[in-house]
């Protein structure tokens, strides 16, 4: 049997943080041996810096663990992080200057052209935009990222209609509140209440989704044409972005054509047997009301993207629904599969 990557996590203590450790626990290629979050946290066991606010239990032998402070060239060579977007920018330059492998949640490095932005069932070939970044640090350290939440499920959602010729997508978004870390958005703001902004993510969406579904040539990325244009909200739900979508194509595809590009949609995760893989990453629903957060964020243990709602439009050409976990396919599950991708590609070696 191989013998098991050390890996560490950056921002431990937060909501992605949490989830990482979730995501690792028994994980069969990597062991979790570092955990590492701010000033505020240093020295505390994990247990008293972080009151764990996942639904499933706290995994065995994190509770007394000390946190430890994010000291680039501490720390095992692979490390994740799910640090605050305050702080990533420097800090994830400084762990890869100092020879890390930085698998980040955060946005800062995500447009950088030389650090891959990944959805691996999408663009997994990306990867090779690490040579441009080895040239830069001298072969040592990284940085790859994954796309803010609401993107990886948009970028999932639209890259089986890529051969469709997209020429441009309207998405409008209904974003749970874990999705703004904790303690996130005061009860009084979103109980019982909608709220229709959300700082800088539609932004990120327009932005990123044209990198991702772009084409590697050499070692670069060519933005994709599709024009993106995003409305975004927090809704009062705890998990789980929904997201309507309507696209305009070149070629004319049936809904019979469509709903089999959905269902017959893998990529290397599926090809390479990933473990975090889920076994078909999207899941067309049937049922004229679903998807719902409350029943289909946690399908294919949070790595699915649900889609539904198929049918002409009006204005583009087609109209649909989606839906996937934001702090599981959106941010820890998304790093987890990018590492295992990277590992499957021998470049934790
Ligand atoms: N939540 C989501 O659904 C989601 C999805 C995709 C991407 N992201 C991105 O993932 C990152 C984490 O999000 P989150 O929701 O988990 O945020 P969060 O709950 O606010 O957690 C932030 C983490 O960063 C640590 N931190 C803050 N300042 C630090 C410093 N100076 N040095 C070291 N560690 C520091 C915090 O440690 P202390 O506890 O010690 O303060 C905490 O562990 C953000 O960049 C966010 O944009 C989040």
């Amino acid at each position: 049997m191989r013998k098991r990557v050390e890996v560490g996590v950056l921002g431990a203590t937060g909501m992605v943080g949490q989830q990482f450790i979730n995501q690792l626990a028994g994980h069969p290629w990597f062991e979790l041996s570092w955990l590492a979050a701010s000033e505020r946290s240093e020295g505390k066991r994990y247990v008293d810096a972080a009151p764990w606010r996942l639904e499933t239990p706290l995994p065995e032998g994190i509770a007394d663990r000390a946190v430890e402070p994010a000291t680039p060239g501490k720390g095992p060579r692979l490390v994740f992080s799910a640090l605050d977007a305050g702080v990533a920018g420097e800090l994830e330059r400084a762990f890869a200057e100092a020879g890390h492998l930085v698998v980040s949640n955060a946005r800062n490095h995500r447009m950088d052209p030389t650090v891959p932005l990944l959805v691996p069932e999408v663009n997994a070939e990306h990867l090779a935009l690490l040579r441009a970044q080895a040239k830069l640090r001298g072969g040592k350290g990284a940085i790859v990222t994954n796309p803010n939440c609401s993107t990886v499920v948009l970028t999932m959602a639209l890259a089986p209609l890529r051969p469709f010729g997209l020429r441009s997508c309207l998405v409008s978004t209904m974003q749970a509140v874990s999705g703004a870390g904790y303690p996130g958005v005061a009860s009084l703001d979103i109980l019982g209440n909608v709220i229709p902004f959300i700082a800088g993510e539609e932004e990120k969406i327009e932005s990123e989704t044209r990198k991702i579904l772009g084409a590697l040539a050499g070692e670069a990325v060519e933005l994709h044409p599709v024009r993106v244009s995003a409305h975004t909200s927090r809704v009062p739900v705890v998990d789980g972005h929904t997201e309507t979508v309507a696209v305009a194509l070149e070629k004319k595809p049936s809904f019979a054509e469509l709903r089999a590009a959905f269902e017959g949609f893998s990529g290397a995760p599926q090809r390479l047997g990933l473990p975090s893989a889920p076994e078909r990453p999207i899941l067309y629903l049937d049922q004229p009301n679903r998807p719902q957060p409350r029943f289909d964020a946690a399908r294919g243990r949070g790595m699915a993207v649900s889609v539904g709602r198929l049918r002409p439009c009006p204005v583009l050409d087609w109209k649909f629904v989606t839906l996937g976990h934001n702090t599981v396919r959106g941010a820890a599950g998304a790093a987890v599969l990018n590492a295992e991708l990277m590992q499957a590609e021998g470049l934790l070696d």
